[in-house]
């Protein structure tokens, strides 16, 4: 049990990376609250924590609302009187070429990804320092770190994930708190499903690995980066990717 009653807020945990992060978080004993905007989603995810006789609650949240993320906040500790770990992980893509993107589809993802991590980490930061301990991870991507056709929104909110990331980490860290992010590669979840098969196919020839990523496999890099295991650990930017950039 590597997060024995520790509280967790997964934002994003109805879908994808995240069910499979509040699963995790579940089976390794933490209390989780599934953030998500996808209601019929997360109910699900709720249910199948229930029947793993987990403990969980689903908040329906747009993180890019600064009052809907107060609200999530006031409930976690209304619910749960404490937020151990916040993992910063609901995001969207709207991916066309440059000179094609609308502001709109520039925008929304902006709101979404960049200031969305922004609310959430500035809603739970004042519970973490007056405890005295606190971990956040943030989502970032290998679009962030490298860039990608026809991502110049998520790419851009991607490297600004990481710049908070370090911020945080020296801002709050000597309050110990620890910060960090992981940046996936191609994983297998809805969000990829949209990618053209021909990119795709282009994409798995250039990863060592020579697949896509699994849920599990992120689930598993925010559980140790949630856990005890990585107190030294501060201002990193975790790659699962493959290999597929090095
Ligand atoms: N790498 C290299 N070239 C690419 C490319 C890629 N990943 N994607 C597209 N291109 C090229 C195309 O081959 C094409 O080249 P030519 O003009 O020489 O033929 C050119 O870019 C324009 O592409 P399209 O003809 O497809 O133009 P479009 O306007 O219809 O669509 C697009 C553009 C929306 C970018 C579409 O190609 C696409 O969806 N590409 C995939 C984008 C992508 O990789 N998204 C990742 C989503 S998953 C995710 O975001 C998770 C994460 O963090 C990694
Ligand atoms: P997904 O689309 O399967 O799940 C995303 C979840 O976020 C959904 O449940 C959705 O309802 C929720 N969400 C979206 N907007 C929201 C909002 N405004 N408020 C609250 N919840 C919202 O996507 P996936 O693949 O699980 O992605 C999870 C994270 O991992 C994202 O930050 C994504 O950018 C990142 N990522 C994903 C990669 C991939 O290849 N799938 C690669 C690199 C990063």
């Amino acid at each position: 049990m590597r997060l024995r009653d520790k509280v967790a807020i997964v934002t994003g945990g109805g879908n994808g990376i995240g069910r499979e992060t509040v699963l995790t978080f579940v089976k390794e004993g933490a209390k989780v609250v599934i953030a998500d905007f996808d209601e019929v989603a997360g109910e699900k995810v709720l249910n199948e924590v229930r029947s793993l006789g987990g403990d969980a609650i689903f908040l329906k949240v747009n993180v890019a609302d600064q009052e809907s993320v107060t609200k999530l906040v006031d409930k976690t500790l209304e619910t749960y009187s404490t937020v151990n770990i916040l993992v910063n992980n609901a995001g969207i893509t709207a991916d066309a070429m440059t000179h094609k993107m609308t502001p709109e589809a520039w925008q929304r993802v902006i709101d979404v990804n960049l200031t969305g991590v922004f609310y959430c980490t500035q809603a739970v930061i004042g519970k973490m320092v007056e405890q005295g301990h606190g971990k956040i991870v943030n989502t970032s991507s290998v679009s962030g770190v490298y860039g990608n056709v026809g991502q110049a929104n998520y790419a851009a909110t991607k490297a600004g994930v990481v710049g908070m990331t370090k911020t945080w980490a020296k801002e709050y860290g000597g309050k110990g708190i620890n910060v960090n992010a992981v940046a996936p590669g191609f994983i297998e979840t809805g969000m990829v499903e949209k990618v053209p098969g021909k990119v795709i196919e282009k994409m798995i020839a250039t990863i060592p690995l020579k697949r896509l990523g699994n849920p599990a496999d992120i689930a598993n890099a925010y559980l140790y980066l949630a856990s005890d295991e990585s107190n030294y650990v501060n201002g990193t930017v975790l790659h699962v990717d493959g290999g597929i950039m090095m």
